[in-house]
């Protein structure tokens, strides 16, 4: 056995939401009657014209990709109104996450973040050797900003902030991330996640971009991989000052961005009505699932995201195992709370009419 870095050793590796083959295999069901609610994938397959596009790059397969991204770069710098050299793409976002965590953290430094929340941070600032400073969620599972601003140390290199967060969909207002980041030093770099950004309703947020326009310190995180459909294809992009983004590229291997996602990512951004269209059928079914959840009276938070977070009083990982043996797949998360995935209309009813054969049978 080759002798492992004993910090990466003791990583708890990154559990992906089961597959459906593999508990169709183990309950004996056939995988067409089961549902897939665990990674906050969208239900809906890629933007029209979408799979048309990719198919064609295929043919271009025996090239590199190119590198700068131009054709994405344009089509997004448009989507956004937002200069081009104010954005930066990786391998998902979790593929930024992991170069920013090489970038700005190493031995001496900490990384400060909200508990419960994205668990790449924790796994990149351990791959980075970057001390973990983990800060709970207040009693309404929000980020505790003014506790994460008392946690930080004048080693801390790096802040996260998950917006909305996952797993528990609750989100930081506008207000308050103002407030948070005029209490951040300069060198600390404070990435907003806003993996779910497409999805929030609420009135009281804000997207942080304007904020990363103008604070060199700050880096907003998207993903293709939610609302647009692309969860395959990994596209992420940061938004940040193109001086804070040329330094931190420096930690990311070339070509990290295949080709047929560049164009898949491409072609996603010229439908905005599609968007929308995809926005509101969300907004719609979490609507009817946060009613169902109260109608029953099990605790549960304000999701704004493409799931809802929720505890049935029994250990989650024995509750995802009771969804699993009816044909649903959900994600157990810490204690007694499950993550669900907002689905089709369809799958939304598979979860609710497991849920109440579950709660008839506990
Ligand atoms: C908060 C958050 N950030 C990032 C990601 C991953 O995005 P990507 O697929 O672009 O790596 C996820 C996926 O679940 C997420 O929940």
């Amino acid at each position: 056995m080759p002798r492992i870095r004993p910090d990466v050793a003791a990583i708890s590796p990154y559990v992906p939401g089961r597959s459906i083959e593999e508990v169709a295999s183990e309950i004996g069901m056939n995988p067409d009657e089961i549902v897939k609610l665990a990674s906050n994938e969208s239900p809906d397959g890629p933007f029209p014209g979408v799979v048309e596009a990719a198919t064609r790059a295929l043919a271009e397969s025996n090239r590199y990709p190119d590198d700068d991204l131009r054709d994405l770069t344009v089509a997004l710098s448009a989507y956004l109104d937002i200069p081009g050299d104010h954005l930066w793409f990786g391998n998902g976002s979790v593929g930024l996450i992991t170069h920013i965590a090489a970038a700005t953290g190493g031995p001496g430094t900490s990384a400060v973040y909200a508990w419960p929340s994205f668990v790449m941070y924790r796994i990149a600032s351990r791959w980075a050797m970057t001390e973990m400073i983990e800060v709970p969620l207040d009693h309404e599972h929000v980020h505790d900003l003014d506790a994460m601003t008392d946690a930080m140390r004048d080693d801390t290199t790096i802040a996260y902030l998950c917006n909305p967060n996952n797993p528990t969909g609750t989100i930081v207002t506008s207000d308050a991330m103002t407030a948070f980041l005029d209490s951040v030093p300069e060198s600390t770099l404070v990435v907003i996640d806003e993996a779910y950004h497409d999805f929030v309703t609420d009135a009281r947020y804000a997207t942080a971009v304007p904020e990363a326009l103008r604070r060199p310190n700050v880096l907003v995180l998207r993903t293709f991989s939610k609302i647009f459909a692309l969860a395959a294809h990994r596209v992420g992009y940061a938004i940040g000052q193109p001086g804070t983004i040329r330094e931190l590229r420096k930690a990311q291997p070339p070509f990290t961005v295949a080709q047929v996602a560049q164009v898949a990512a491409a072609a996603s951004l010229g439908d905005r009505g599609e968007l929308e269209r995809r926005a509101t059928a969300n907004s719609a079914a979490r609507h009817q699932l946060l009613g169902v959840l109260a109608e029953r009276s099990l605790p549960h938070t304000k999701s704004e995201a493409n799931f809802v977070y929720f505890a049935l009083g029994i250990p989650a990982e024995e509750a995802a195992e009771l969804f699993t043996k009816r044909g649903v797949i959900v994600r157990p998360m810490g204690g007694e709370w499950l993550r669900v995935t907002i689905g089709a209309d369809h799958e939304n009813r598979r979860f609710v009419h497991a849920l109440d054969d579950i709660l008839s049978a506990i």
